[in-house]
């Protein structure tokens, strides 16, 4: 098989995500807080990808200003990552509308249904996140255009389940709508191998985290360069009284403090020194603010370095369009070689 039939084969298995992305290829980057602004996005967006800005924190003023700078910079299509829980959800699903954003991807817990209803009476495609089959009906029954598996292996915060597991349980049984994939992706065979699964696309985001594009500290990305697999692990709860959200990243200084607090706060709490209100806020509070420490601050020890499994599989700092060309390249030649067997 020549380059160019595995290309238009490629081209066929991934069809029904580009064709619902409006991209060249059904490379989504995963939204990243702090690191998906206008530069990274519009960089995967011209680079033939599709970009997905991280609202984050951000209130409805600055995302309007995050979305129309991203506009002077891409013509091609991109989406808008927002939080669930976000206290003004419903301006920012707004601000979205009013700029025109084709897709909307409304990210940490099952959205709700007046958010699904405005995002598509608005005319925008809903995006949602499933982690778990009879989830992922209920999201397609709700209105989902499409929906995202992502695996424990991802990074930020993830669920229990791994995307190897995840795919078994979701691809065969969701048809509806398209199903991207995440978690742990680094490398075009494996992409490759989850399209002839079923899957509509791959979403990427520890990759995509350490490109010459994103505005990440040097220190962020020279920490992604030397982390090995084995070194992006979740964040770890000590007592089932507290629970803590689990969030996959580089074990460093912080980590290692975390657990130290949630030590000393459970003392606090058992001598009645806080109560457990208290006690569980202090441990909520402890990593406010550390993602942007460690992306923006360069303050890699004792910021949040959030980091999928797949920070092994970065090695270098490259640009967006050459880790696309790296990953189609990949899942080319591995369907070349099998043509060739
Ligand atoms: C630094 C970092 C920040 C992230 N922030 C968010 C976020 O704000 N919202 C979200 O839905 N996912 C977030 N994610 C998850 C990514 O969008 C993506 O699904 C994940 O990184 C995929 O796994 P991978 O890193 O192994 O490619 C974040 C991931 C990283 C590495």
């Amino acid at each position: 098989m020549e380059r160019s039939a595995a290309r238009a084969r490629l081209d066929a298995l991934w069809a029904r995500g580009t064709a619902f992305l409006g991209s060249e290829t059904a490379l989504l980057a995963g939204a990243m807080s702090w690191v998906s602004e206008r530069h990274l996005v519009s960089a995967i967006s011209n680079a033939g990808g599709f970009g997905v800005i991280a609202c984050g924190s951000m209130g409805p003023e600055l995302l309007e200003k995050e979305i129309a700078a991203t506009l002077a910079m891409t013509t091609k299509p991109f989406g808008v990552n927002l939080i669930t829980m976000h206290p003004q959800l419903d301006d920012l699903v707004r601000v979205c509308l009013a700029a025109k954003v084709g897709h909307v991807v409304l990210a940490g817990g099952i959205p709700p249904g007046s958010a699904v209803r405005a995002v598509k009476d608005g005319g925008a495609k809903l995006v949602a996140f499933a982690p778990a089959l009879v989830l992922a009906k209920r999201l397609v029954r709700s209105g989902a255009d499409a929906i995202i598996i992502e695996g424990s292996e991802a990074g930020g915060h993830i669920g229990p389940v791994s995307l190897t597991v995840l795919a078994q349980e979701i691809l065969p049984f969701i048809k509806d709508v398209p199903v991207f994939v995440a978690g742990g992706l680094g490398r075009g065979e494996a992409i490759l191998s989850y399209l002839e699964m079923g899957a509509a696309g791959a979403q990427l985001g520890t990759r995509f985290a350490a490109a010459a594009e994103s505005i990440a500290h040097a220190n962020f990305k020279q920490a992604f360069i030397r982390a090995s697999a084995r070194d992006a692990i979740p964040s770890i709860q000590l007592d089932e009284r507290f629970p803590v959200i689990p969030v996959r990243g580089l074990a460093n200084a912080g980590t290692k403090r975390f657990l130290a607090h949630q030590a000393e706060t459970l003392r606090r709490f058992d001598s009645g020194e806080l109560n457990k209100e208290q006690a569980q806020l202090s441990i909520e509070h402890f990593w406010a603010g550390a993602l942007r420490r460690a992306v923006i601050d360069g303050d890699v020890e004792q910021g949040s370095v959030m980091a999928g499994q797949s920070v092994g599989m970065v090695t270098a700092v490259q640009t967006v369009a050459e880790v696309i060309a790296e990953l189609v390249g990949q899942a080319e030649d591995a369907l070349m070689a099998r043509s060739a067997a």
